[in-house]
């Protein structure tokens, strides 16, 4: 339908034997089931994202921005969005170098659009990489959603590719509603006043 929702849920993990798809997997349920958006899931292990960047910033090039082929079909997906959830873990109490590498490398994609966020980990859930990634995304002008998910423990939390936690569905409700609202709400205002810069 016409008035769903372009969700890009954005798996930010690439290591090795990661858990990240699992969690992504279930969110993408969680947002098909919502009914609320069109979903699309986008996973960095399979997009070409080098660390060296260009000699100019992704902010002031525009269309013009040289990016690798292998990056098309995310900068693509970012742009297309009308809002995000970034499925992160926490490494070293952040998140993860290839989801900074994929935001670096882009800008207006994310500018007024809303951003949620699903994280795991050890005993913090991810918090600690969620924190860190608020404050990122806020300099790209995008707005992040109050309400997230975080699953502490995540090894003994989840089974068979579902969180045991039977108020998990509940709580991905919640996010999904806020970022839907969001998501409307931003969209109207960016077709209707072009966006400050
Ligand atoms: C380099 C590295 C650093 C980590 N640091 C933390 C940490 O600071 N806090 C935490 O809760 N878990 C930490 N972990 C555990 C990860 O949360 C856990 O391995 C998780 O599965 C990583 O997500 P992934 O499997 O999708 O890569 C770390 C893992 C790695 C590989």
């Amino acid at each position: 339908m016409n008035n769903k929702h372009k969700l890009v849920i954005v798996v930010g993990s690439v290591r090795e034997g990661r858990f990240g798809p699992v969690v992504a997997s279930w969110v993408a349920d969680q947002a098909r089931q919502h009914g609320g958006f069109k979903v699309e899931v986008v996973d960095l292990a399979e997009v070409e994202i080098p660390l060296a960047l260009p000699a100019e910033s992704p902010k002031y090039a525009g269309e013009s921005y040289p990016r690798p082929a292998g990056m098309a079909a995310l900068t693509s997906a970012l742009a297309g969005a009308d809002a995000f959830v970034i499925v992160t873990p926490e490494y070293n109490h952040s998140y993860p170098a290839s989801l900074k590498a994929a935001i670096d490398w882009h800008f207006t994609q994310w500018t007024a659009k809303p951003v949620a966020f699903v994280s795991y980990g050890g005993a913090a859930g991810g918090r600690h990489a969620v924190l860190h990634l608020e404050n990122v995304l806020t300099e790209l002008h995008a707005v992040t959603i109050r309400d997230g998910l975080a699953f502490p423990n995540y090894f003994t939390a989840w089974q068979d590719g579902l969180p045991l936690d039977p108020q998990a569905s509940g709580y991905a409700k919640t996010l999904l509603d806020q970022l839907a609202w969001w998501a409307g709400a931003l969209r109207s205002a960016r077709e209707t006043v072009p966006y400050p810069s």
